[in-house]
């Protein structure tokens, strides 16, 4: 009875009305977390710290009746567990430094679950405090998106992290397997922590050719997924290929994941034709419109929930929450979802 609505969803089951949760739903545009986040300037050193993460989740779970908190971490978490140090410049972004030898990398690999047991007592401490009909979302960035800021340094535009994957295959995808064997293991041990959902961000999928694509994204999400299975792992899975235009549906074909997470760009038939291939879909409100408001916001909500309606369709942005967004244009798309 207290199964949570977004698991039913993923499940296939259809419901009421679609579950919602928001990507980056904790952080800047609310001031709790502003205040909390400035006792603890280092950002990695904030997502290390059970406590306020498990604060900064649930956050967003007390003001609005969100189906699925996600758990506060980072993405680049991981290069740090593989032994390359990872900053946060104020106001600029991630900073990474030298990417360790190959060698010292895969040492590393069987470590990454307990270097990053902090997540996972975060994952505990969030469990214990939710509600039970409300699911709890663990992630990690998916090899490639993860790669590119290991290769750059910050973030780029890709460049030179694509043109490597051509000029120097054999590298790039020895580094995309490290990053595999990494993060099943993490995931894996969010699951076991109290993850009931796991999401796989891939926020540079776009800029890549067909062939990159299925090398960079494709094989290394279906070998992710196939070692968390084969370790016993039945958590539902979530990706997200954002920027993958068109071939969104290849990826939904052959990659084993329960949920497909549709960018701002997604049409209405492309979502269609995704659940018609058995997946649920995730998505796909604009950010910018989020943070505009007014009518069109709500005539946008009214729209996709219609054009998706049909089949299982978990609510949520195409990207993340801007951090200047009015918080009572959040409660007004919950409100417009929910009904509450
Ligand atoms: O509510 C949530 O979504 C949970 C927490 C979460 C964060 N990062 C916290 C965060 C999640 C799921 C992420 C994922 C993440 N991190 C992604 C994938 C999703 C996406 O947005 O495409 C990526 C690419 C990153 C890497 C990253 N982290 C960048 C590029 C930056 C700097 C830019 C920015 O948004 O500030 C971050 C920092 C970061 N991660 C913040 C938060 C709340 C802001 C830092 C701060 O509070 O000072």
């Amino acid at each position: 009875m207290d199964t949570p609505r977004l698991l039913r969803t993923l499940a296939g089951e259809r419901t009421s009305r679609p579950p919602i949760w928001l990507m980056r739903q904790a952080g800047r545009y609310l001031p709790e977390y502003r205040a909390l986040r400035a006792t603890t300037p280092d950002f990695i050193a904030f997502c290390l710290d059970p406590k306020k993460a498990a604060e900064a989740t649930l956050q967003p779970m007390r003001r609005f009746p969100l189906d699925g908190a996600i758990v506060f971490a980072d993405i680049l978490l991981i290069p740090r567990a593989l032994g390359q140090d990872v900053w946060f410049e104020a106001g600029e972004g991630p900073r990474l430094g030298a990417l360790p030898e190959l060698g010292v990398l895969r040492d590393h690999i069987e470590q990454v679950a307990e270097a990053l047991s902090p997540v996972g007592e975060t994952l505990s401490r969030v469990r214990t405090a939710l509600e039970p009909d409300r699911a709890l979302l663990g992630f990690a960035g998916a090899p490639w998106t993860v790669l590119t800021y290991m290769l750059e340094g910050r973030s780029s535009d890709r460049t030179a992290a694509r043109t490597a994957a051509y000029a120097d295959p054999e590298r790039i995808d020895a580094l995309l397997n490290v990053l595999v064997e990494a993060t099943w293991r993490y995931l894996a041990m969010q699951a076991k922590a109290g993850a009931q959902v796991l999401v796989l961000f891939e926020s540079w999928a776009e800029g890549l050719s067909e062939d990159l694509f299925q090398r960079l994204v494709v094989e290394p999400h279906r070998r992710l997924i196939d070692r968390l299975r084969q370790a016993g792992v039945t958590t539902p899975v979530i990706g997200f290929p954002r920027g993958a235009g068109a071939l969104v549906e290849g990826y939904a074909h052959r990659v084993d994941v329960q949920g497909v997470a549709l960018d701002t760009q997604a049409s209405a038939e492309l979502g269609q034709r995704v659940q018609a291939m058995g997946k649920v879909i995730q998505g796909a409100l604009d950010p910018l419109l989020l943070r505009a408001g007014g009518p069109a916001l709500d005539a946008r909500v009214d729209r996709l929930m219609e054009q998706w309606g049909d089949g299982p369709h978990i609510f949520n942005l195409g990207h993340g929450v801007l951090p200047d967004t009015p918080v009572s244009h959040v409660e007004q798309v919950i409100a417009r979802v929910t009904g509450r």
